[in-house]
């Protein structure tokens, strides 16, 4: 009953489309793309420079207030141009999404696969920047497993892109995606094995003459 109710909403959709397909204005999905696109490379710069922060910990450092302050600026910048990329699928006319299309990953009128991915990198995002605004009230260590969702967050949203982006097959943008994922993969590996963990610094007893 559930799927017939499902593949009917999603029928009808089509049959919008179809119709809308014929008379509709593009502007609303080019400024989805832009939103898009400007999304990822904001959320790409957000996640390299959480993981420089972690590196700069551990080699004993203070991360620079700077670098703080540009990682939270990013992650308000993203929220904000996700929240446009989302926003302007609802009043584009070419394929009509309704709300519950972006909040659930189910009955998508788009590349359905590719869009429940993204939906799935939105629940992950939010996870992040709730657990983020919320830090007070959690211990370190919650917020530290919570905050790794981001790397979910990226892995899911850069197959989400590929997969359903148009511009997927540009060139431009095979590099935007080749760039961010070899940074974010090469970072995280250094991070993960090639400088000691904090734990392990500070049990390293102290030299004895
Ligand atoms: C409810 C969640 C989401 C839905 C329903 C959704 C939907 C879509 C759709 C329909 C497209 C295809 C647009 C095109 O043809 O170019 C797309 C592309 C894309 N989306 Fe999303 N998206 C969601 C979440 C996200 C999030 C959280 C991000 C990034 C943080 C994101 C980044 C992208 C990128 C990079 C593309 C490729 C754009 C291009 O190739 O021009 N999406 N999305």
């Amino acid at each position: 009953m559930l799927s017939f109710l499902l593949q009917t909403a999603t029928v009808a959709q089509m049959t919008r489309a179809t119709a809308a397909a014929t008379t509709a204005n593009p502007f609303m999905w080019y400024v989805t793309r832009a939103a898009a696109v400007s999304s990822y490379l904001t959320l790409t710069t957000m996640v390299l420079l959480g993981i420089t922060r972690s590196l700069v910990r551990i080699a004993g450092s203070r991360a620079s207030w700077m670098l703080d302050e540009t990682h939270q600026f990013l992650a308000i910048l993203t929220a904000a141009l996700v929240a446009l990329h989302l926003l302007t699928l609802i009043l584009d006319p070419l394929i009509p999404f309704s709300l519950l299309n972006l909040l659930l990953p189910i009955a998508e009128p788009y590349r359905p696969l590719a869009v429940d991915l993204g939906v799935l990198g939105l629940y992950a995002l939010v996870v992040v920047l709730l657990s983020s605004w919320l830090r007070r009230y959690l211990t370190h260590a919650s917020w530290r497993l919570l905050h790794y969702t981001g790397f979910a967050v990226f892995l899911l949203v850069t197959l989400h892109g590929i997969f359903s982006g148009s511009d997927s097959g540009q060139p431009w943008m095979v590099v935007v995606y080749l760039v961010a994922s070899a940074a974010v993969l090469l970072l995280t590996l250094f991070r993960m094995l090639w400088l000691p963990q904090p734990q392990a610094v500070r049990r390293t007893p102290a030299r004895t003459r």
